[in-house]
């Protein structure tokens, strides 16, 4: 079984000061983490956070966001090169926030992607289905379709990336699939991901959605859920904490 992954979306939240109490907190109380812990600032933080954790820190540093392009006139973005010259290893690619408000489409998320693993940084794609797309018995097709973009962009490198399983209907609602149902999502995404390349079987598959230090355990607990991808409860040390354990 690989080692987990927990990574905190702080989303556009935060500022110095509450950023600085966070780490602060979560560095006094994490000691030696038996999974993978990442931490996503708003990408102003980026800086600042590193200097937080220090050089080896046990939190690494993820970014929520990249460019699909790879410099130049694109006001406004950032470059996964730039990212990575700030020590960033992880970035969230695809989140359904971004697929929403900035209309990202299937292909930009595999294209984004593409230009985090170039730059040697491990994309987070993260896919889900609407709660409509559940009703009308849509779910896997949904983050099949999702998935594959991603799979055909990223062909024979697809070992360097982390999958997130994130139902629209789950996020910042309280309302988290349950284990089964999360659980039947993610072997789905492996039957697929090990079907189109043997390499990529091994890849971690978070699941992210309304978890918290509550319902964390049960859920990590499931056969091919590998980590979390923690929103509203990654803001919050304490709580955070007590989901980096149930990973541990
Ligand atoms: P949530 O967010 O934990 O607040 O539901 C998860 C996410 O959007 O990544």
């Amino acid at each position: 079984m690989s080692r987990k992954l927990v990574a905190g979306n702080w989303k556009m939240n935060g500022g110095a000061a509450a950023n600085a109490a966070l780490v602060n907190g979560l560095l006094a109380g994490i000691g030696q983490p038996r999974c993978d812990v990442v931490v996503c600032p708003p990408a102003v933080y980026l800086h600042q956070v590193r200097g937080l954790c220090g050089e080896n820190a046990v939190l690494q540093l993820g970014a929520q966001d990249v460019s699909v392009a790879e410099g130049g006139a694109h006001t406004g973005d950032v470059a996964a090169s730039m990212l990575a010259e700030f020590g960033v290893r992880y970035c969230i690619v695809g989140h359904s926030e971004r697929r929403r408000y900035q209309h990202e489409s299937d292909l930009t998320v595999a294209h984004k992607a593409e230009r985090a693993l170039a730059a040697g940084i491990t994309p987070i794609v993260c896919v889900g289905e609407t709660l409509e797309e559940r009703q009308h018995g849509l779910t896997e097709f949904t983050v099949r379709r999702q998935l594959d973009a991603v799979i055909q962009i990223n062909h024979g490198r697809l070992a360097g990336m982390v999958v997130a399983y994130e139902p629209v209907w789950a996020i910042g609602t309280g309302e988290s699939a349950t284990p089964e149902q999360a659980q039947q999502v993610h072997a789905a995404l492996r039957a697929r991901l090990k079907a189109v390349d043997t390499d990529a079987a091994g890849v971690r598959i978070l699941y992210g959605g309304s978890m918290n230090a509550d319902n964390a355990a049960a859920l990590l607990a499931q056969a091919d859920i590998d980590g979390g991808l923690i929103g509203g409860a990654a803001l919050k040390a304490a709580e955070f904490l007590q989901i980096v354990a149930a990973a541990g």
